[in-house]
C-alpha cells in the first residue's frame, strides 16, 4: 500500500467484518480447471486413424456429457472460464471464520467507537486495528505470487488482512471529519497529504463494499422531525435497517490475526535495504 502510516492493528469485539458465504466457493476454482485437463490431454493425443485417439475421443465425450455438467452445478453461479483465484478472504483465515446472522446496532449514542473525539474512541479505534499487520509464511505468499517485506530468516512476510486496511481507512476518515482536533497545527503541506490518504481511503472502502456486496435489504420508514429537514412535523421516507445480515463473527477472526500480530516497529526484524555507504 502507498499509504500505510497507522502500523497498529486493532483487536476487538465491536465492530462486524462483512462477509459472504459465496466467498468459500473461490477454493473451488482450482480444482475445476484440474478437471478441465483431460479435454486438452483429448486434443493433444488425437491423431488421424488411431484407435487410441478415437477411444480417448469417446471417453472425453462421455467425460464432457457427464462429468462436466456434474462439477457445475456444485458450484452454482461461478463461470467455468473465469481464471481461478486466490481468493478474497486469504487461505489460512477461513479456518478463523465462524458465520452467523445479527442486525447492525449502528449504535451511534452509546458506542465507544461512535462520536467525537475523546480518549475511550481513540482506545477502540486503537484496539480495533491492533492486529492489522501480521506474518505470514513465505511459502504462502510465493503460492500467491505475492512479494512483501521479510523477517531476517526470511521465512515469514509481513501482510495485512484486508478488512484491515479497511479498518485502517475508515479510521483515517473518521480522523479526518474531526480534523481540527486530529490534525490540528499541521501544515498546509501536510494536511495535503492527509487528503490524499483519505482520497486512498475512500476508494479501498468503497472497492471492498462492491468487492463483498452484502444483498441484506434495508427498508423504509415514515419518519418525521428528521434532522436533514426544515419541516419538523412532516413524515419523510428514511432508511431503517432491520434485516438479518451474514457476517462472520468477529473475535475468531481477530484472534487468528492477533496470533501473528507483527508491530512494524520492529524493522530491526526485518531484512532492511541499507541506505548507500552503510553497511
Ligand atoms: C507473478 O508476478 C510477477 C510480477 O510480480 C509477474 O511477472 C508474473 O506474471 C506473475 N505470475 C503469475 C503466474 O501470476
Ligand atoms: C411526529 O409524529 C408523531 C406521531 O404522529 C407525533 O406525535 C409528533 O408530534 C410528531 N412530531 C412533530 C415534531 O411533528
Amino acid at each position: 500500500m502507498p499509504f500505510q502510516d497507522d502500523s497498529r492493528g486493532d483487536e476487538e469485539k465491536l465492530n462486524p467484518s462483512e462477509g459472504h458465504l459465496l466467498l468459500g466457493e473461490d477454493s473451488y476454482s482450482a480444482d475445476e480447471h484440474v478437471k478441465h485437463q483431460p479435454v486438452r490431454h483429448w486434443r493433444q493425443g488425437l491423431r488421424p486413424f488411431h484407435v487410441h485417439g478415437i477411444l480417448i475421443f469417446l471417453y472425453s465425450v462421455l467425460y464432457v456429457a457427464l462429468v462436466i455438467p456434474t462439477a457445475l452445478r456444485t458450484v452454482p453461479g461461478r463461470d467455468p472460464e473465469e481464471p481461478p483465484e486466490a481468493g478474497h478472504i486469504p487461505l489460512p483465515s477461513r479456518e478463523a471464520l465462524i458465520w452467523e446472522k445479527r442486525r447492525f446496532p449502528t449504535d451511534i449514542t452509546d458506542n465507544p467507537l461512535a462520536g467525537d473525539p475523546r480518549p475511550e474512541l481513540d482506545e477502540a479505534w486503537h484496539r480495533l486495528l491492533l492486529n492489522d499487520n501480521i506474518l505470514v509464511p513465505k511459502d504462502y505468499l510465493d503460492e500467491l505470487n505475492l512479494t512483501s517485506i521479510y523477517t531476517r530468516d526470511g521465512l515469514h512476510g509481513v501482510a495485512s488482512l484486508s478488512v484491515y486496511h479497511c479498518l485502517h481507512c475508515l479510521k483515517k476518515v473518521k480522523r479526518m471529519l474531526f480534523k481540527e482536533h486530529y490534525h490540528k497545527g499541521k501544515s498546509e503541506e501536510a494536511m495535503a497529504r492527509e487528503a490524499k490518504h483519505v482520497d486512498h481511503c475512500v476508494e479501498y472502502i468503497r472497492e471492498a463494499l462492491m468487492c463483498q456486496p452484502d444483498l441484506s435489504l434495508v427498508t423504509f420508514r415514515w419518519i418525521n422531525n428528521t434532522a436533514q429537514h426544515e419541516d419538523k412535523s412532516a413524515f419523510y421516507p428514511t432508511n431503517f435497517d432491520v434485516s438479518m445480515h451474514t457476517c462472520a463473527r468477529w473475535e475468531p477472526l481477530d484472534e487468528w490475526a492477533g496470533g501473528r500480530r507483527f508491530n512494524l516497529f520492529d524493522v530491526d526484524l526485518l531484512q532492511r535495504p541499507q541506505p548507500d555507504g552503510h553497511t
